[in-house]
């Protein structure tokens, strides 16, 4: 099967959402990869039950939402100033390492190529444009646009709608195991990026493709092209 373009997920998978718990901990020693483990679970949670209730918040909303409960849970009560900052870091998130290569050598081989990510737009341009990765991509697209976060089959139609092409000629690119499920569901040609070696959820869905690092997902889809 060929692929003409890739879309890839932002926090996660570009983006390392676990890059705060270095502040984390400088702010609330021995508790720091704690409250950052419980941020990301809760963000997701919300981003769940608003979509399943229909009411919507954006990404930004439900990240402080999640940072407040996440400190509430394991004690701590940040100021004003703490809290922003953690906000702040999390507006600028360290990218992995290996990205700018991978994306470049995509890039070169004319390869069109989007994020699709729940974030607000401001949230990806700010992470991308710190991460020097911002002119590497054809299309950002936020799900602030249809009020609906993945996996509402609504987020995920942005793809085809962006490239013009089927869902199952675009490679969707998510370390997000649920993600994952989610876009294979929606008809997406996808590869799960397991970054961190968990196991596949039970779900009785199955990625076409998976890989451990970006270099195996730029490998993989410079095979499947077909431009
Ligand atoms: C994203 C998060 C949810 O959509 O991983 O970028």
């Amino acid at each position: 099967m060929s692929i003409k373009a890739i879309a890839f997920d932002a926090y996660g998978t570009l983006l390392d959402v676990y890059s705060v718990g270095a502040l984390a901990e400088e702010l609330f020693p021995g508790k720091g990869p704690a409250i950052v483990t419980t941020w990301r679970d809760k963000q997701i949670e919300y981003t769940r039950l608003r979509t399943m209730c229909d009411r919507y918040a954006d990404f930004w909303q439900v990240t402080g939402d999640g940072l407040d409960y996440a400190c509430a849970l394991h004690s701590v009560s940040p100021s004003a100033e703490q809290r922003a900052t953690l906000m702040q870091a999390y507006d600028r998130l360290a990218a992995f390492d290996e990205n700018h290569a991978q994306l470049t050598r995509l890039k070169a081989a004319g390869v069109p190529m989007a994020i699709l990510s729940n974030g607000t737009r401001a949230m990806i341009d700010n992470a991308l444009n710190a991460a020097g990765l911002g002119g590497l991509l054809d299309h950002v697209l936020s799900v602030d646009t249809v009020g609906k976060f993945k996996t509402a089959p609504e987020a995920y139609q942005m793809g085809p709608d962006a490239f013009g092409c089927d869902a199952s000629e675009i490679l969707f690119v998510s370390s997000n195991c649920w993600d994952i499920c989610g876009a294979t569901w929606f008809g997406y040609h996808t590869i799960w990026l397991n970054r961190a070696g968990l196991p596949m959820d039970r779900l009785g869905v199955e990625p076409m493709a998976r890989g451990q690092s970006l270099k195996d997902v730029a490998d993989y889809a410079l095979a499947s092209f077909s431009g």
